[in-house]
This record gives structure tokens, sequence and C-alpha cells, in this order.
């Protein structure tokens, strides 16, 4: 199993809506044997494509990609910008033009895989486990 050790993955989720494949980009990611364990917002493109179909796909960018990443960061795929991010975020239907990225047909699930990535792992979701934890 690979053990990744990387700042940031860049998620891969299918926008049911057009078919489309949205990018995101999440530091909290974990490898458990051939489990992965996600921190995806539920108010993010990603989780509410996830809800819908738990097929993605997870791209390890490299040190190439930094550019494109941070021209991506400050974007949602959602229209309906969540409260705590208006101001902060604008709506990018598009991130794959806007980052220079190209979609890569995956083997085994329905979102694209990114081809500039060097490690794309595709993976589903059978269930989301929200849990959270509060410092007392
Ligand atoms: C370096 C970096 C790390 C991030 N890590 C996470 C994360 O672990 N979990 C998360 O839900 N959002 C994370 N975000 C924020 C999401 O990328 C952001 O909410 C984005 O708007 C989600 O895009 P989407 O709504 O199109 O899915 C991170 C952003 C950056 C730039």
């Amino acid at each position: 199993m690979f053990y990744f050790g990387t700042p940031v993955a860049l998620i891969t989720t299918l926008t049911s809506a057009d078919g489309s494949t949205n990018i995101t980009p999440i530091s909290s990611a974990w490898a458990l044997d051939r489990t992965y364990a996600l921190g995806v917002g539920r108010d993010s493109q990603a989780g509410r494509n996830l809800e819908r179909c738990g097929e993605l796909v997870i791209n390890l960018p490299d040190a190439a990609l930094v550019a494109a990443i941070e021209r991506i960061a400050p974007t949602t795929g959602a229209k309906d910008i969540p409260a705590h991010k208006r101001g902060l975020y604008r709506h990018e239907p598009d991130k794959w033009s806007l980052g220079g990225f190209s979609p890569l047909g995956s083997e085994r699930v329905q979102p694209a895989r990114i081809a500039e990535c060097p490690v794309q792992i595709e993976a589903e979701s059978p269930s989301s486990r929200p849990w959270t934890v509060t410092m007392p």
C-alpha cells in the first residue's frame, strides 16, 4: 500500500447536474492500508458530489503544480456559495481550464483523473461517516 505524504491532494468528483468532473484541493487525507480517510466539507461541491456519487479520484500533484493549485484555490464549483465562504471564494464552473489541468478518463470510476498529477488513486466511498470531535 502506498502511504503518501503530500500536503495537498486534488480530489476529482462527479457533478451530476452536468456530468462534469470537479477538482477540489484538500489536505485532510490519510492512508490506512487500502482505505483512505478524507476530511471533505459537506458544503463544498466535492462533499455534495460525494453524497450523490461516491466515486472519486485522489490525484497527488508534484511541486510543478503549485501555481496551478493556487489558481483554483479561491474557487468553488458550487453555484450557491455558503455564507462563510462569501468574499473569500468565487464560483468557478471550469477549474480545469483555470488551472491548466487536462482530464484523463479513469479506468474504474466516473470522475476523470488529472493527467498532470503523477499519482492518481481511483476510489469509491461506500458511505460517508460524519464524525467530529470537540475539545472539552
Ligand atoms: C491547500 C488546501 C487544502 C485544503 N484542505 C481542505 C480539506 O482538507 N478539506 C476540505 O473540505 N477543504 C479543504 N480546502 C478547501 C477547499 O479546497 C475549498 O473549500 C474549495 O472551495 C472546495 O471546492 P469545491 O466546493 O468546488 O469542492 C483546502 C484548500 C486548499 C487550498
